[in-house]
């Protein structure tokens, strides 16, 4: 596949922080449309202005019949590269709409083809850490061997590593492993890309991400891994026989344990993620009067680099070059 000379994450990143100004205005207003709403018209508009040949292969809101930027849907100029993207708009709708801490916008593109895309399936079972870890985990083998040998890749004491799990009755057991270990828990409410990001990226206090979440989640946090050399491994865990039965059909292999080289095959990967509300690794949106701040991380597989960047907005000037309107709640 040709190597993309330009950095596409400077692009991507206009788009996520558009999605996190438009959608941080519905924060804590209980609307959880209203938040997706907003951020896919800001995200859509931005991306479809980049030169790009892009295909949605991950999309949210097929799980929730939210607005969605939908699988399939064709984004940028239509120009060269051809490249595969993967979406989610706000990541943790309901942290937005309650005012909680953790909401991003995100995206990552890649070569056509190079994603892996699911229909059939909507969660994965996830195991996610950061390169020093990376060799030492798997999936399958019981969760007490990997956070010991993970305490020891990255030289901690057990007491001291912490592992971050979705808050979810199905995760009953493991964290009750997880315990047992004497290791820390975060028991988060969303928001599992966010916190896959923070157990890749070092001093976080993230050191692991264990358990069940959405599958074109653990995508877009394989795109992530492929930027910071992390470790992810996904199954793909069907929630009942049908979803079973209609994974089979498709082909899929309900066993096999994915990793990075599975799930984005690409090594030229860009990566970009606005906070929306507060969170550890990224700021929210700070809105004053006539603008806003904001803070992103944007990421590049082919280079390694991983780039903070806080940008202020001028409603202004946004709007003289822009159809979008940046001042008000629409
Ligand atoms: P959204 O992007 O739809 O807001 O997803 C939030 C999220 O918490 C993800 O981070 C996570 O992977 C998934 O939902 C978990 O699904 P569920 O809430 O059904 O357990």
């Amino acid at each position: 596949m040709a190597r993309m000379e330009r950095n596409l994450g400077f692009d991507l990143v206009r788009a996520t922080e558009v999605a996190a100004l438009q959608s941080g205005r519905w924060m804590g207003r209980g609307d959880r449309e209203a938040c997706d709403q907003a951020a896919v018209d800001a995200m859509r508009y931005v991306l479809n202005n980049i030169a790009m040949d892009g295909i949605v292969v991950i999309g949210e809101g097929e799980k929730d019949e939210a607005p969605m930027l939908y699988i399939g849907e064709r984004i940028g100029t239509g120009t060269f590269p051809e490249v595969d993207i993967a979406v989610d708009p706000v990541e943790g709708t309901s942290l937005l709409a309650h005012g909680q801490p953790g909401a991003i916008a995100v995206v990552a593109v890649a070569n056509r083809g190079s994603l892996f895309g699911t229909r059939e399936i909507v969660y994965m079972e996830k195991l996610v850490v950061s390169e020093e870890a990376a060799d030492v985990v798997d999936l399958t083998a019981p969760v007490a061997e990997n956070i010991r040998n993970v305490a020891k890749a990255k030289k901690m004491d057990l007491d001291d590593l912490t592992v971050v799990v979705l808050d979810r009755p199905r995760h009953a057991e493991l964290i009750q492993d997880i315990r047992e270990t004497g290791a820390r828990i975060n028991l988060i409410a969303h928001g599992d890309v966010n916190a896959s990001i923070q157990a890749m990226v070092p001093n976080t206090g993230v050191d692991m991400l264990m358990g069940i979440g959405g599958a074109p989640e653990g995508v877009i946090s394989a795109c992530a891994a492929r930027c910071l050399n992390g470790g992810i491994q996904c199954r793909l865990w069907p929630r009942n026989e049908e979803e079973r039965e209609a994974a089979l059909a498709a082909g899929l292999d309900l066993d096999k344990v994915m990793t990075v080289d599975d799930m984005a095959q690409s090594d030229d990967v860009f990566f970009a993620a606005t906070g929306i509300t507060n969170g550890v690794l990224l700021k929210g949106v700070r809105y004053r009067g006539q603008g806003a701040k904001t803070h992103s991380i944007v990421m590049r597989s082919a280079s390694g680099t991983v780039r903070y960047l806080e940008a202020d907005h001028r409603w202004d000037k946004l709007m003289r070059i822009s159809d979008l309107a940046f001042d008000a709640v629409n």
